[in-house]
């Protein structure tokens, strides 16, 4: 072949060598990624010493992965390709609520609670009393639909990240069920922002970058319905001190909650609350699986 390969031509040299794929999807998603790859060394003159710097650290981010640091992840939430893959293939589009990242701290097994259970299992934070409407395009409610729920306590730590302080118990986590009017509701303690793990070859890049490692106070939920596009999306405290800078851009505008403070008194519940406690009301969206659609 070629010895006489320069610096413009090489790239269509490689490109070629993908023409003995029977997969179509293979050789487009190989050939522009060579496109692309190529272009970005002879766009920033690439070196041979940066290029050794980042094949370390794709190295590294590996090597620290494990079931419960998900540093790869994290480098894509990082670099916003999560978000705009969730944006390209999981926005149904129309009324439909809009999707934002499931998160590392999702985890199966998690206890199954039914409507107005407290599901912080004794941890201890301002209350917080969350309800939810689960309709379709049309606003019609979507009676049994599978509700996961998970947040962060008031320090923002999730029960995982304190198995030996929660004795590996579940809190502030759980599986509901819409009723036929389509509601669910449950209590549980008010969450608060928290940074995305930065003792990793993650946090290289966000010091060297010198940008905010936090992420806005929300709620993450899961909904399931027969004959509906599954929904993973977060609801994020509208004046959170770091809302419009969440580190992995999910904190989109629409999905902004008002989290309203009340005083002591009754809650949604019909119960006396001798604290403030919080409030969360929101109706979510989903987009009906049209024949031949995802599910
Ligand atoms: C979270 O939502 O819990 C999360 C998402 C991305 C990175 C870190 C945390
Ligand atoms: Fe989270």
């Amino acid at each position: 072949m070629s010895s006489d390969l320069t610096e413009k031509t090489i790239t269509e040299a490689v490109q070629r060598t993908f023409d003995t794929s029977t997969d179509p999807r293979f050789r487009q998603v190989f050939v522009s990624l060579v496109q692309h790859l190529h272009d970005f060394a002879r766009d920033v003159r690439l070196t041979g010493d940066e290029w050794f710097t980042a094949m370390d650290f794709i190295e590294r981010l590996g090597k620290i992965s494990s079931p419960t640091r998900q540093e790869v992840v994290l480098a894509s939430d990082l670099l916003g390709l999560s978000m705009l893959l969730d944006t390209m293939n999981e926005s149904p589009g129309g009324s439909a609520t809009a999707s934002a990242l499931l998160g590392p701290f999702y985890v199966e097994g998690r206890p199954t609670a039914v409507n107005g259970d407290d599901i912080s299992n004794g941890v201890a934070g301002t209350p917080m009393f969350v309800s939810g409407r689960v309709v379709d395009e049309q606003g019609q409610p979507i009676a049994g639909a599978h509700v996961d729920t998970w947040h962060s306590d008031g320090a923002g730590f999730y029960d995982v990240q304190q198995a030996e302080k929660l004795h590996n118990e579940f809190a502030m986590r759980a599986l509901l069920t819409t009723g036929d009017d389509g509601r669910f509701w449950y209590r549980s303690i008010s969450p608060r922002y928290y940074p995305v793990p930065t003792d990793g070859p993650c946090g290289e890049i966000m010091r060297a970058a010198k940008r905010s490692v936090m992420r806005p106070q929300h709620v993450h939920f899961w909904f399931h319905a027969d004959g509906y596009h599954s929904l993973i999306t977060q609801l994020f405290l509208k004046d959170d001190p770091y809302i419009g800078r969440d580190a992995v851009f999910a904190d989109l505008t629409s999905l902004q909650a008002d989290f309203v403070r009340h005083e002591p008194g009754v809650a949604p519940d019909g119960t006396q609350v001798d604290e403030p406690f919080v409030t969360l009301d929101w109706t979510f969206t989903l987009a009906a699986n049209t024949i031949g659609a995802k599910p």
